[in-house]
């Protein structure tokens, strides 16, 4: 197998990446042949299509300052982040880890290396189709295979490999189950992560700083060329043993729920909080369909106070209700009201996956079950 480095300009905005490899390959008397796949780098497909944000434009929101101060990172970048991401997992300082279409990316793919001083380089818009469309008019007829790469650390170690975020023309995994091990057996799970694999053999030429190298031919690698094939297959977070193992965190609202967040808003309008100040309202659906909601209580002598939860809590227990599909929580905060403590340990005794949407007056939604938001729980079950 050959790795052949396409050495290139720097690409801008608006060029036309088809263009641009076949000028930087003819300089370099490369030409395809069939047979050959092609690694292009993923921070040149979105600029060349002109993903290039100026931060000075952008106004981060409350949610994003949050985060942003949480995860020690720019205000500006995290309101990026929030727009591109369908879900933030989690994250360090300086690195918030997101996830988008089933992908997960450190910082949603957001990219302030190779970018201009003050910019960042968003995600391709739809890496697939740039691969297919790339495949199309770069093969000229021939068969070859096109893969639009970046770099991923594994858990617990330092150093990037590649990774394909999306391929065409090749069987991005090739399933290797029913084939047998050297003892006879059968692999059960071995499945070859052959694009990821050939974006790593690409990234020994290409480099990831100033190399001017952000594409490569793979030649005689035997791997078929597939016109059909090239969807990267992903697992959902739950199978993955890395993200099932660690639980996931608040996740943005999808939708679903609008009735009982809108119970729960109501509920908020009632609450008694002349101390605080602070309305909650909170909503409980039950499996059987009803919704029992109600607001905080506080009081003269502050510990006696009871929270939108547990007062709603009390409502639909007293009622004969004690299986819970969700609970909606408001209150008119910069952040979704977050459930305090004992509130947590009150509704996990009545199911550890509870959906609890944790909402604000504006809009602001998140979603975690009840064994997200109490890992480790205190159970009945310590008794049996
Ligand atoms: N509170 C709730 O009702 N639910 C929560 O999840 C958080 C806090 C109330 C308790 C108190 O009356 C007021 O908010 C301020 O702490």
């Amino acid at each position: 197998m050959q790795v052949l480095g396409i050495k290139t300009d720097l690409v801008r905005p608006g060029d036309d990446l088809v263009e641009f490899l076949t000028r930087a390959m003819n300089r370099s008397a490369q030409v395809l042949q069939d047979g050959d796949i092609l690694v292009i780098s993923e921070s040149i497909v979105a600029t060349s299509e002109g993903r290039v944000v100026n931060l000075e434009e952008i106004k981060p929101g409350d949610l994003a300052r949050s985060l942003a101060s949480r995860y020690e990172k720019d205000p500006r970048e995290m309101e990026l982040i929030l727009r591109e991401s369908d879900e933030i997992v989690g994250g360090i300082p300086g690195v918030v880890l997101t996830l988008n279409k089933g992908f997960l990316f450190p910082n949603a793919g957001i990219d302030s290396s190779n970018a201009p001083p003050g910019h960042v380089v968003l995600f391709p818009a739809d890496p697939k189709g740039s691969a297919t469309a790339i495949r199309e008019r770069m093969g000229k007829g021939k068969r070859i295979g096109v893969i639009i790469g970046d770099s991923r650390t594994h858990p617990l170690r330092l150093g990037c490999v590649g990774v394909a975020l999306a391929s065409s023309g090749l069987e991005a995994v090739e399933d290797a189950r029913g084939q047998k091990d050297l003892f006879g057996r059968e692999l059960k799970i071995t499945r070859k992560a052959i694009a990821d694999n050939l974006v790593s053999a690409a990234q020994i030429v290409m480099g990831e700083g100033d190399e001017g190298i952000p594409a490569a031919i793979i030649r005689d690698s035997g791997v078929p060329i597939n016109e059909a094939g090239g969807e990267i297959p992903t697992i959902p977070p739950a199978e993955c043993m890395y993200i099932g193992a660690l639980g996931i965190g608040p996740r943005p609202y999808s939708g679903g729920y609008d009735r009982l967040i809108e119970c729960a808003g109501q509920a908020m309008a009632r609450a008694y909080a002349p101390y605080s100040s602070f309305r909650v309202g909170a909503a409980l659906l039950t499996k059987s369909g009803n919704i029992y909601s109600a607001g905080n209580i506080e009081n003269a002598s502050t510990g006696a106070g009871i929270c939108a939860e547990r007062a709603a809590m009390a409502k639909a227990i007293a009622s004969g209700e004690r299986e819970f599909e969700a609970v909606a929580i408001v209150g008119d905060g910069c952040e979704p009201v977050s459930p305090c403590g004992i509130c947590r340990q009150s509704l996990i005794e009545f199911g550890e996956d509870i959906l609890v949407i944790m909402a604000n007056c504006k809009g602001d939604a998140l979603t975690a079950s009840t064994s997200d938001l109490l890992p480790q729980a205190f159970t009945g079950r310590c008794f049996k």
